[in-house]
């Protein structure tokens, strides 16, 4: 069985989010399986010091001009796996202006270099696995192409391909406005375009949704909501019309990225035998490195991107306000949006329990997972989360949000917290709860952080459902 898994972000390579370690650890799981993957990805300009080769160059008719793409080959950071970087003026740069289009252009690109040559790729190719709207369109031109004569020769590979897509987050759907087909040289009438009031739009996500053999979501309660039509109708109709479902198969996370008995980044190692003594070392050092007093109450800790629509930063900077500060500690840590940074930096100026750091830095996320007692996820939806995961692999306990990949993989009272309702009140009562059973039953909380380390959030056994998944293709 052999796989490309094409995606816009790798951890090792370019990083933005959970996309990235994804598009990491599910490739190299499914590699110690003894599934051929390789990987197809824009080459950004900021992608420096691996050792890479030009393989190939393609013309691609794009905007009525003849553009020329490089294809460069390296290996995924610290593993065998095969990567394809696509270079182009065009995606020297993710963000920017014409995001949308510019990848509807990698999309044809990587199309057009499969069927052509896939060779070039390391290929043909049994399943090509793509992931959230910058690569949803990579099943409509594989396997349509051929229909509109945008392929003469008979035998066309793409037949005999299955195309999956995974998405990650529904929030991002890539729209773009219609002419975006005439720029690709495909027929309108291949793509469902809308109405708004800037005139007709498509979307690249729910297009991939309309054309992919199989649509794949991070977890199963997302793949639930969906269905359920808790994240838009349109999307849900596409699967009506389709006659099928969403599946919803659970991240893994890589436990020897994440391992707090050999992470270089902790002042000491720890097993769940010690974890509690190691801990205490950790959360001293990280209250001074981020100037919270040293007092022994419990230190919540928040890390992720600081955004207002998903990750539930407007709940937070509500019940902090409400908690007795006396009670509990917190630090967040993450860049984001202006307004909500000014809003924790202002909260973080006027209170002495509050720690509020505007960077991202790993070294220190490393130690927030490992000091912290509690991890905050109250997100509004989590499509699957890796937070979660890696706080209980660090003996850290999540308190999450009963939504998406977070309901799927924190049990409330066992290893970690569970709140129900999106709302200050029912997030401020779980953390009195937590901070309770910090205070009053040591004991209590003690055994729930062995019970979240000894869960196993690797891919060993999501990666078979994958597997599985292909195979059924067949
Ligand atoms: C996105 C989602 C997150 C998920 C990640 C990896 O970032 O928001 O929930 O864990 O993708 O699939």
């Amino acid at each position: 069985m052999k796989v490309l898994f094409v995606t816009s972000e790798v951890a090792g390579l370019y990083k933005r989010g959970g996309l990235a370690d994804v598009s990491y650890s599910l490739p190299v799981a499914l590699e110690k399986r003894g599934i051929h993957v390789a990987i197809a990805m824009p080459y950004y300009q900021s992608i420096k010091g691996h050792s890479v080769s030009c393989i190939g160059q393609l013309a691609i008719d794009y905007d009525r001009r003849r553009e020329l793409m490089f294809i460069f080959e390296t290996r995924l950071p610290g593993t065998d796996v095969p990567v394809y970087l696509f270079r182009h003026p065009l995606l020297h740069e993710y963000d920017g202006p014409d995001i949308v289009e510019r990848f509807g252009f990698f999309a044809k690109a990587v199309a057009q270099l499969y069927l052509y040559s896939s060779g070039l790729l390391g290929g043909p190719y049994d399943i090509v696995h793509c992931n959230d709207w910058h690569t949803a369109l990579v099943p409509l031109l594989l396997g349509e192409a051929s229909k509109v004569g945008y392929r003469e020769r008979e035998t066309i590979e793409s037949r005999t391909t299955r195309t999956i897509l995974t998405v990650h987050n529904l929030l991002y759907q890539g729209e773009a406005g219609s002419s975006i087909t005439l720029k690709l040289g495909f027929p309108k009438t291949l793509f469902h375009a809308f109405m708004t009031p800037l005139g007709r739009a498509v979307r690249l996500l729910t297009e991939g949704f309309e054309y992919a053999d199989m649509v794949t979501t991070v977890s199963p309660t997302y793949a639930q909501e969906i269905m359920k039509g808790m994240h838009g109708k349109r999307v849900r109709e596409v699967f009506h019309r389709r006659g099928d479902k969403i599946v919803g198969i659970l991240n893994g996370i890589d436990t020897n990225l994440w391992s707090p008995s050999d992470d270089a980044a902790l002042p000491v190692q720890y097993t769940h035998a010690t974890v509690v003594s190691a801990k205490q070392k950790i959360k001293e050092q990280l209250q001074s490195a981020v100037r919270l007093p040293q007092v022994n109450v419990p230190l919540f800790g928040f890390v992720g991107r600081f955004e207002s629509r998903q990750k539930g930063l407007d709940l937070i900077a509500r019940a902090v306000k409400t908690l007795p500060p006396e009670t509990y500690q917190i630090v967040l840590l993450g860049t984001g949006q202006k307004k909500l940074v000014g809003e924790f930096q202002k909260l973080s100026e006027m209170h002495e329990n509050i720690s509020y750091v505007n960077t991202f830095d790993e070294r220190l996320a490393r130690r927030i997972y490992a000091g912290s007692d509690i991890m905050l996820v109250p997100s509004k939806f989590e499509p699957c989360g890796l937070t979660q995961m890696i706080a209980m692999r660090y003996g850290t306990l999540p308190l999450v949000r009963k939504t998406g990949g977070l309901a799927d993989s924190v049990r409330d009272g066992l290893t970690g917290f569970v709140f129900g309702p999106y709302s200050t009140a029912a997030l401020v009562t779980k953390m009195q709860e937590a901070i309770s059973v910090y205070a009053k039953q040591p004991r209590k909380f003690s055994t729930m952080m062995k019970n979240a380390m000894k869960e196993d959030f690797s891919w060993s056994h999501q990666v078979q459902e994958y597997i599985n998944l292909y195979r059924k293709l067949f």
